[in-house]
């Protein structure tokens, strides 16, 4: 049993084969922490590990006891107004402005599988066998509110699932800050790993020591954002990629979010991760409930790669759903960088027969295709086609489209309006602002309101409207801009402190019913590239635009930050053009390619103007895509060196059955008399042989090796050439790459 309830000392020990994570009641009646990390053998009293120790001038629980003090203990799920003075993991406040608290044990259960969440993403099981729940309830006496937290523990991932809902019983009550979880360690020796960035350069890999006081890491822009992503990871300072203990914490949800870890003056650390408390008010009625999202943490004493392995096979299949889910992905050509808003039917048509040709298996149509959106300044919120560009609308479109052999995918970005469109001048009150003032706009536009059903309802019926109408096979659902002054005209005060969250409810909503209507769609969520490459959206859209940055040099740090968290699965990645549009860097085609095969691949620029050999190469690399997708999407990852570090990176997918690997080697610079480099692979197996062969340009390196070379001596990817002379090939330049496959001979 996963799940292992001791009677007697009230301790509650989850457990596999390599995990274990264990509390237990304390004297106050609230859950004490004791214990999250390796597996440890079951016993009845883990008791001893709970210090109770007098310190500093701390608030005491019981008179006349001066060392029972939750200042100083570790606790599952603190609270504000309870004697502890470090950042709850919530807070709430009574009908008499009341906030203090005294949640106590009141009873537990235990069930095999595990439960959705209402309204909200979560990790799920396909049966029961997967997982076991642990569903704990906390009563506060005096006023009859419970708090239920939820742990679910996986068989076979060293995972723990957490998430809390609060009842309120007889009065009413306001939550101002409900966190998914909280983890109290007992000692400070960690850094603290993030993934930060901005437009075009999304999440790079940052990593600092722990510190007293508090460390965070949120959004308050209303999608996860280009900044931060909803992810932390505290490992210890000798962690590498490869080896060492590491807690990875991730946020199953798009909006706002707080993610910190708090040293307290003692050396104990505290983890938080939960809805951004700040702009969150959630009044609760006798009756109603509150469920917080879910927050997802991976122990692995294996390094980082040990962890994003972890995350990647349980979103990859545990989290994205659907049919989509286990497929591979089609090869898309995508008409932004190639048309932008300048477009019509003859232009799409030509572009569309230069994919077929080339191998491309999905046309998507970006913006540009509705109202009279010629530019982006009008018509979001208008999802009526553009018969001027289109004549015969979509249908015809997409119809002629499907003659050539390609499937026909569309972008739309159901969230927003322009003040230029006929939904504004209509219902100029369904923006989320105070519309009596000023307010910002952000690329023109504007965010609708949906906190409100009406809202939500309208859309749909739009979009549902395009779905049926043409033969759609793909949506790319961008979002294009933050939240800044949010407000929900027309309603109550109550409701302002909610519209934040309901406004996420309220697009995972539309995500679940287009899904339920359309299941064949396969939907890729963009928010201008990055902004909400989420867990949360993975629920809905298995793949996700990884970012508007389309330079390989770039998409090689984003693509390897990204991979902390996300399977390749998820990472829209496509070839665009030389020089690039975002950075007006020239690189090669080879290049190009060999980042965008780890991910969905596809293309992005106007193949009607490139040339007959580049074509040629393009063909080639859709054989060479098609033939190794299996592998790429549902490998095993490997980061085998990081960009951030160094003028070169490598990186590797190895089948789970290890017989198919391929590695990839990148080198940004060419250095004058290059130093000799030997990388060493990762995931095979030491004793089988495997062939390696150089698929990267028409010649290239040829040979046999035994598994325990390639792991333990390396792979020499030395520069061959003096400096001074060039030797013919590809593997010489700047932003050169290699590609090699590894296939076992047995
Ligand atoms: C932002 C996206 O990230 C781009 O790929 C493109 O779809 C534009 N929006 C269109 O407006």
């Amino acid at each position: 049993m996963p799940v292992i309830f001791h009677e007697k000392t009230k301790e509650f020990h989850l457990c596999n084969g390599e995990i274990s994570y264990i509390f237990g009641i304390l004297a106050n009646g609230q859950p004490g922490h004791i214990y999250y990390g390796k597996r440890l053998t079951d016993r009845e009293d883990f008791g001893y590990m709970t210090e109770y120790a007098m310190r500093d001038m701390a608030p005491c629980a019981f008179e006349g006891n001066t060392s029972f003090s939750l200042e100083h203990l570790k606790q599952e799920y603190p609270a504000y107004g309870s004697g502890d003075m470090r950042f709850p993991a919530f807070e709430l406040e009574y009908e008499n402005g009341s906030r203090t608290v005294d949640f106590q044990y009141k009873e537990h259960a235990i069930y095999k599988g595990k439960k959705g969440l209402e309204g909200l993403p979560a990790v799920y099981v396909e049966n029961e066998e997967e997982a076991e729940t642990l569903e704990l309830t906390l009563e506060d006496p005096l006023t009859g509110v419970q708090m239920i937290l939820f742990y679910t523990i996986f068989e076979e991932y060293p995972v723990i699932t957490r998430s809390t809902c609060f009842c309120c019983k007889k009065e009413r009550v306001t939550l101002l800050n409900a966190m998914s979880g909280c983890l109290d360690l007992p000692d400070k020796d960690y850094e603290m790993v993030e993934l930060a960035g901005a437009w075009s350069r999304e999440r790079h890999v940052k990593v600092r020591g722990l510190e007293y006081g508090i460390q965070s890491i949120y959004s308050l822009r209303g999608c996860s954002s280009h900044q931060f992503n909803p992810f932390l990871a505290l490992k210890r300072t000798n962690t590498d990629e490869h080896s060492g203990e590491v807690i990875g914490a991730g946020l199953v949800y798009s909006g706002d979010f707080l993610a910190q870890a708090e040293v307290d003056n003692f050396d104990v650390t505290r983890l938080i991760m939960g809805i951004h408390p700040n702009e969150f008010r959630w009044e609760m009625e006798a009756g109603e409930k509150f469920q917080t999202p879910e927050m997802v943490l991976v122990y692995s004493e294996n390094g980082l790669n040990g962890m994003s392995q972890v995350f990647h096979r349980l979103y990859r299949t545990r989290l994205a759903r659907g049919k989509w889910r286990d497929r591979e992905r089609p090869i898309l050509i995508n008409n932004w960088e190639a048309t932008y808003f300048d477009f019509h039917e003859e232009k799409l048509l030509k572009l569309a027969e230069k994919a077929r040709e080339i191998g491309v298996e999905l046309f998507v149509l970006d913006d540009g295709w509705f109202g009279k959106r010629n530019d982006a300044t009008s018509s979001l919120g208008d999802w009526r086609v553009n018969e001027e560009k289109l004549p015969g609308g979509l249908k015809r479109l997409a119809e002629k489209i499907n003659a050539l052999g390609l499937d026909f995918g569309l972008w739309i970005e159901p969230e927003m309006v322009n003040k230029d469109s006929d939904l504004y001048r209509a219902h100029p009150d369904w923006v989320f602002a105070d519309i009596r003032r000023n307010y910002c706009h952000s690329r023109n536009q504007y965010v609708l309101d949906f906190s409100k059903k009406e809202v939500v309802d309208y859309i749909h019926g739009q979009i549902r409207k395009i779905l049926k109408e043409a033969p759609i096979a793909y949506i790319k659902w961008d979002m294009n801009r933050s939240f800044s002054e949010v407000f929900s005209n027309g309603m109550d005060r109550a409701h302002q402190g909610k519209a934040r969250h309901q406004y996420i409810l309220g697009v995972y909503d539309l995500y679940e019913r287009l899904l339920r209507e359309f299941p064949d769609i396969l939907f890729e969520s963009c928010a201008s590239g990055g902004a909400r490459f989420d867990p949360g959206m993975l629920y809905y859209a298995p793949q996700a635009w990884t970012s508007d940055d389309t330079d390989a040099v770039e998409r090689i740090k984003i693509q390897y930050g990204t991979s902390y968290v996300y399977p390749l699965s998820s990472m829209g990645s496509h070839v665009s053009a030389s020089p690039n549009h975002q950075i007006f860097r020239d690189t090669p085609i080879y290049t190009r390619a060999n980042v965008a095969y780890f991910g969905t691949f596809g293309y992005e620029l106007d193949l009607t103007e490139a040339a007959e050999e580049e074509l040629r190469i393009m063909r080639q690399q859709t054989e060479f895509m098609k033939k190794h997708r299996k592998l790429i999407q549902k490998g095993i990852f490997y980061r085998l060196k990081s960009p951030f570090e160094h003028n070169s990176s490598a990186w590797m997918v190895v089948s789970e059955d290890r017989r198919e690997a391929l590695f990839a080697y990148f080198r940004v610079l060419q250095p004058p008399q290059a130093g000799f480099e030997r990388i060493r692979l990762s995931g095979l197996n030491a004793e089988w042989k495997y062939r390696v062969k150089e698929e990267t340009g028409e010649s290239g390196y040829e040979g046999e090796h035994y598994g325990d070379e390639l792991m333990y001596a390396g792979l020499s990817l030395s520069d061959q050439s003096s400096g001074l002379v060039k030797i013919a090939g590809d593997h010489q330049g700047d932003y050169m790459s290699r590609l090699l496959s590894l296939s076992a001979i047995i």
